[in-house]
Formats: structure tokens, C-alpha cells, sequence
């Protein structure tokens, strides 16, 4: 019986100081759970100096990272550099010489993950990534496990704290955007490449992560549609309000009989329901199972310590099931292999949904009634129509308008068709809407 579990920590970053933090103040804690010592053995990063803020005498110190995957004292790789380059390289030595590996990079996992698992498997070890999506809250295990009795139906989710906390700054303090942004980075909770968050990159990566073990699909990064926050207008915001919506970056997948949907865009969801009061940097993931119903998971989706704690959880995991025949008892991706099939992703033309639109028109009679026949004419309802005031002496009026349940090229050729009228003075705003039933 293996008594001690020696840890090779690449990165001493934001999650690798929260991991070792947590390792040693909850050693004890840890121990009750597992009977387990669990050691950072060893630290490999770059910067000797940030190395040595973080970890004691005790734990060697690798410049370079390509070392502590081959140290033959190591029992498990926790890989927090992040990116797809070095990243990907270091994953495929650590599993070549058999080590377990840990992992919150979910970059990595959305664009190289089908091959990673494959590797894995041919060396009967285990890759886990629950600190790869929705930080501190345990949305994988929730997922494949705790939800593993049913057949899931979607899964939405605010999955990105960076852009939640702008768009919260925007609205609750009236902070101009990048302001909001610079904040969010001084805090901890953005990419190396904050433009990953704003342009809903890293939303992608997570809801492509959630849709593989939701419904044992492969994962699919390059299917998913993108929208991140950068073209979204404070008006827009305020506009929603007005109608009892917030407006939210969500993930959104959804599984139908012969495909799936799989989509990152600013969202307007009505303001009673709970996801749409997460504010700040939380993230909250509510999944929909055919038996359970709704459920709904609320937490830190960055930061140092919540994103550590999903890590520390994944090495308590692995630290149980050292002893048992198959390290890799639970399927890394939620099925097993020969069960998860390709399923087409629906392009974004062709999901239905109800839209939220915006008009900038000439301030003459009549101008309502005409944008108002264009969807009489393809008996498209409208459910609700505002025409704000004037604000400014330009004689441009905005007209927010929202629709019924409509497949999304019917309403772009509405659009076009209002776009050349030559009342019509600016590009035509549209955001999709979520009602969020079950
Ligand atoms: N930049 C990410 C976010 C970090 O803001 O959610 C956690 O994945």
C-alpha cells in the first residue's frame, strides 16, 4: 500500500501557488480523506525567483519543465501553464512515462483532448480536468457522475468570470468596459490573452468540454459558434432591462433527436430566474437531465483558490483509487469509448430561437407600422415592441422589438429586408433570447 503520493506541479502561476496553498493547509484534512501524505515533491517553473515565494526547501525546483515529467519519484503531473503549445507536450511525456495527470487547462482539453484521452488510456492512466471548467464548482463530476443516471438534455451556463464581471461592473457601476477589464485581469481572473474571454473563446472551450460528457459526443472545438461581449452596446443592457431581461455571455448545448446545438453568445435570459442574478466573477451551470430536471450549480469560476480546489479534489481522487486495478474505472469523457459517436453540430442558422432586436430608424409616422408588416408578411409574432425617445437632436429613434420562436436565417433575411428600407439608419442589433424553461 502506497502511503505517499509525490506531486510534480508545473506552473507556479495563480492555480499553482492556490494548490499548493492548499495542499499544505489542509494536509491533515486531506490525509482524513485519502490516508494518503500528499507531497509536492517538485516545482518546475521558469522564474526561480516566483518559485521560491511559493514552495519551501523541501520540494526541488525544475527550471526546466521537461525534467519533473521524467523524475521517476513522481507519481502525478498537475499541469497549470496553460495554452496548446508547451502544455500539449508536456501532457503527452507525462502519460508516455505512465504518470497520472491533472490538469485546469481547458484549452488544452477543448482542442487536443480526443487525443490526450486516447493516449491515456493505451497507458492505463488518468487524465482529469474538473478545474478546466466552471473553476471551483465541480461541474464534471456533476456531470458524469452524479447526473450519470440520466439522459441530459442541455446545458447552459455562465462560464466565464472575466466577462460576468464586466458586464456586472458595466451595469451595477457604471465602469467604461476596458476599466472593467483591466480589473478583472488585476484580480486574477482573466487569461494571459484577455481577448480569450472577451471574444467568448474560453466559453467555447468550456460548454465544448460540457457537451462531450453530457451527451458522448466528441469533442468538438471547432463546431462551436462564438460570440464573445467586445460588439455588445451598455444600451443594449439597459434596453433589456427595461423588458425584464438581463443579458448574460452563456454556453449553451442542447441535444436533439439527430443533433446537437453548441453555441457561446450574449444572452438575454428573464431577470427572475437565478442565473440571471450571478454576478461578479461567479459562474453558474444549470443542466437540464430527463430524469432529475433542472439543476442548478453556483460557484467561483476563477481565482486562485476555488480553481485550485477543483484540482485538490482531482488529486484526492486519484489518491483513493490508486490501489484499485483500473486507475481509470470512471471514463474520462463520462462513456465508454466504443459508445461516444459523432453527432451533427447544428449551424447557428438553423437553431430556433426568440431574438431580441434593435432598430435605429428615422423618427417618422408610420416607421413601427412598416417594420411591423415586414413580420406580418412572414407570419413571424412579435411579442413585444418599444419605441424609445429621443435623446439626442439627430432624429434617430431606437426600436426594440422581440420575437416569437423563429429558425434564425428566417429572421436574418427579416433583417436584411429592414436594413436597405431608407428608414433605417444603422446596423440592425440582435441577440438571442433564453427563457430557460424545463
Ligand atoms: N479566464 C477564466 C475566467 C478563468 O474568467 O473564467 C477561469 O477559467
Amino acid at each position: 500500500m502506497q502511503n505517499k503520493i509525490n506531486i510534480g506541479l508545473i506552473g507556479a502561476g495563480t492555480v499553482g501557488g492556490g494548490t499548493y496553498k492548499i495542499l499544505k493547509e489542509n494536509f491533515s484534512e486531506i490525509f482524513r480523506k485519502t490516508g494518503k501524505e500528499i507531497i509536492v515533491f517538485a516545482l518546475a517553473e521558469k522564474d526561480l525567483k516566483r518559485a521560491k515565494e511559493i514552495v519551501d526547501d523541501k520540494t526541488i525546483v525544475y527550471e526546466d519543465a521537461f525534467d519533473i515529467v521524467k523524475d521517476k519519484n513522481i507519481h502525478v503531473i498537475i499541469e497549470l501553464i496553460g495554452g496548446t503549445g508547451v502544455s500539449k507536450n508536456l501532457v503527452e511525456e507525462a502519460i508516455k512515462n505512465n504518470k497520472h495527470v491533472i490538469t485546469a487547462n481547458k484549452a488544452l482539453i477543448a482542442m487536443h483532448g480526443e487525443e490526450l484521452v486516447s493516449l491515456a488510456r493505451e497507458h492505463n492512466v488518468n487524465l482529469a480536468y474538473e478545474a478546466a471548467v466552471a473553476g471551483g464548482i465541480p461541474i464534471i463530476k456533476s456531470v458524469r457522475e452524479g447526473l450519470a443516471g440520466n439522459k441530459i438534455e442541455w446545458i447552459v451556463g455562465i462560464l466565464n468570470g472575466t466577462t460576468n464581471y464586466i458586464l456586472t461592473e458595466m451595469k451595477e457601476n457604471n465602469l467604461a468596459f476596458d476599466v472593467a477589464l483591466k480589473q478583472a485581469q488585476d484580480l486574477g481572473f482573466a487569461e494571459a490573452d484577455p481577448s480569450f474571454d472577451i471574444e467568448g473563446v474560453d466559453a467555447a472551450h468550456k460548454i465544448t468540454i460540457l457537451a462531450s460528457i453530457a451527451f458522448g459526443i466528441p469533442i468538438n472545438f471547432n463546431a462551436v459558434h462564438i460570440e464573445g461581449i467586445s460588439n455588445l452596446e451598455q444600451k443594449d443592457i439597459i434596453f433589456a432591462e427595461e423588458i425584464g431581461y438581463k443579458i448574460k455571455l452563456l454556453g449553451i448545448t442542447k441535444h436533439h433527436h439527430d443533433s446537437v446545438e453548441l453555441r457561446v453568445h450574449p444572452t438575454l435570459i428573464p431577470e427572475k430566474k437565478l442565473v440571471a442574478n450571478v454576478d461578479g466573477p461567479m459562474n453558474a451551470v444549470l443542466v437540464q437531465g430527463n430524469m432529475v430536471g433542472p439543476t442548478l450549480y453556483y460557484g467561483a469560476g476563477a481565482g486562485a483558490e476555488p480553481t485550485a480546489s477543483a484540482v485538490v479534489a482531482d488529486i484526492i481522487d486519484l489518491a483513493r483509487n490508486l490501489e484499485s486495478t483500473s486507475t481509470t474505472h470512471i471514463p474520462i469523457l463520462g462513456f465508454i469509448k466504443d459508445e461516444i459517436k459523432p453527432k451533427k453540430i447544428l449551424l447557428i442558422e438553423d437553431i430556433t430561437s426568440e431574438f431580441y432586436l434593435r432598430f435605429s430608424m428615422q423618427n417618422e409616422s408610420g416607421v413601427v407600422e412598416k417594420i411591423k408588416q415586414v413580420f406580418e408578411l412572414h407570419s413571424i409574432g412579435i411579442g413585444v415592441i418599444v419605441q424609445k425617445e429621443i435623446k439626442k437632436d439627430d432624429g434617430i429613434i431606437d426600436i426594440i422589438l422581440v420575437t416569437s420562436n423563429i429558425i434564425e436565417k428566417n429572421i436574418n433575411e427579416i433583417i436584411n429586408e429592414i436594413e436597405v428600407m431608407p428608414e433605417n439608419k444603422n446596423k440592425i442589433v440582435k441577440l438571442r433570447i433564453e427563457q430557460l424553461n424545463s
